[in-house]
């Protein structure tokens, strides 16, 4: 792959953060239930949120954090996504593991949620979350429902509906 640069995300990303996402997701992607957190009381977290920067500065990959409330603070990923020329090269789990590291040296919360795939983000440390422990403000197949902790008993108090 050509040099690719990680960023914190900036307010000059925007728009090539949504042409991304655009393509990624294309029309469909202000219905999923992730949004509903998003819209709700999530904060974004721009300094712990990732961009991909190809060497002509385009954005090509973006995984963005929010701060949100689940019982007790918590960040939530998403969304994550890589322009289709660029896939497959890992750039996308190093995306999420960026960002992971990001909330792990914040050390303002003591998890992070994501709704994906268990198979994509289980190297990076998330499990499926405890049967009936979490819920979305919208459908979800509860199997996607991921998450991980940041430190000892960082999950612990971690409940109920999230947003
Ligand atoms: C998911 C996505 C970000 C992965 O980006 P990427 O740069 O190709 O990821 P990586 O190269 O790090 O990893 C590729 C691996 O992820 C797998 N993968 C890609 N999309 C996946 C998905 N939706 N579910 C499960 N696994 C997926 C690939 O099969 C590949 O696995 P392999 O290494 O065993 O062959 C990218 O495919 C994308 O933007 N998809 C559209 C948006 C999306 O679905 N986002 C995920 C929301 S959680």
């Amino acid at each position: 792959m050509q040099q690719v640069k990680l960023v914190a995300e900036l307010p000059e990303h925007a728009d090539g953060v949504e042409a991304v996402l655009a393509r990624a997701f294309g029309p469909g992607r202000f219905a999923k239930t992730s949004e509903r957190v998003r819209e709700r009381r999530a904060m974004p977290a721009p300094r712990l949120s990732r961009i991909a920067l190809d060497g002509d500065g385009q954005v090509i990959g973006v995984c963005r954090i929010w701060r949100v409330e689940a019982g007790a603070p918590c960040y939530f990923m998403g969304p994550l996504a890589v322009d289709p020329a660029a896939r497959n090269q890992g750039l996308g789990l190093t995306l999420a593991r960026e960002s992971t590291a990001a909330c792990r040296a914040a050390g303002e919360a003591g998890g992070i949620v994501v709704v994906g795939a268990e198979k994509f983000f289980a190297p990076l440390g998330f499990a499926v979350t405890p049967k009936g422990r979490l819920f979305l403000p919208g459908p979800a197949n509860p199997a996607r429902l991921l998450w991980l902790e940041l430190r000892p008993g960082g999950l612990d108090k971690v409940q109920g509906l999230i947003g």
